[in-house]
């Protein structure tokens, strides 16, 4: 396991994917590094690419407004992604991006050691809970895997998309409150 002077440094001159030829910024991640909460999306789009900086651009706005519902925010929780290059035309990232990316998200988690992460969307919660996770289904369940409680919820862009899905988050933040709650998380 690297410090994260080591990782950061290690992460902005990535080559193991081909993501690196196209990004403009390795987007490693914000938050505090003691954080309880960990949000977790899928990879960088334009916005994020061209700042540095995970969930900056209309998701990510639409991400701020979620978190303030239940008094969160970036300042009392970590925010990354499966992959830190942004994948183009922001397709989906592919398995192998995925597994060459993933090793630095798990070091992150090791050194925060967060007692709730929450996907956002499929593509993490398939990586970070169970290959097989049906988001529509199962958003909102809760399941502690190495002493940290996972959930997953929609991805933000589908929240903006599709307003139908919007109650069902608001159900899964009410959740993680009371997750939060319940096992005494730090979020402040
Ligand atoms: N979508 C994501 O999954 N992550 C970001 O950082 C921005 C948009």
């Amino acid at each position: 396991m690297l410090d994260w002077e080591n990782l950061e440094q290690l992460c902005n001159r990535c080559n193991k994917c081909g993501l690196c030829q196209t990004r403009h910024n390795v987007v490693f991640g914000v938050g505090p590094r003691d954080a309880d909460v960990m949000f977790i999306g899928e990879g960088p789009g334009e916005q994020e690419d061209l700042r540095g900086e995970p969930f900056v651009g209309p998701a990510g706005k639409f991400l701020d407004d979620m978190l303030s519902i239940i008094d969160l925010g970036r300042q009392n929780c970590y925010i990354g992604n499966i992959v830190k290059c942004r994948p183009p035309k922001n397709r989906d990232p592919l398995e192998t991006e995925q597994d060459a990316c993933i090793g630095y998200l798990r070091n992150q988690v090791a050194l925060i050691q967060p007692k709730i992460i929450v996907c956002l969307g499929r593509i993490a919660a398939q990586k970070l809970i169970d290959p097989e996770f049906r988001i529509t289904r199962q958003h909102g369940s809760w399941i502690e895997k190495n002493g940290i409680w996972m959930s997953a919820t929609y991805h933000p862009s589908a929240l903006l998309r599709d307003a139908s899905k919007r109650p069902d988050a608001f159900h899964d933040l009410i959740s993680l409150r009371g997750k939060i709650q319940e096992i005494g998380a730090k979020v402040s």
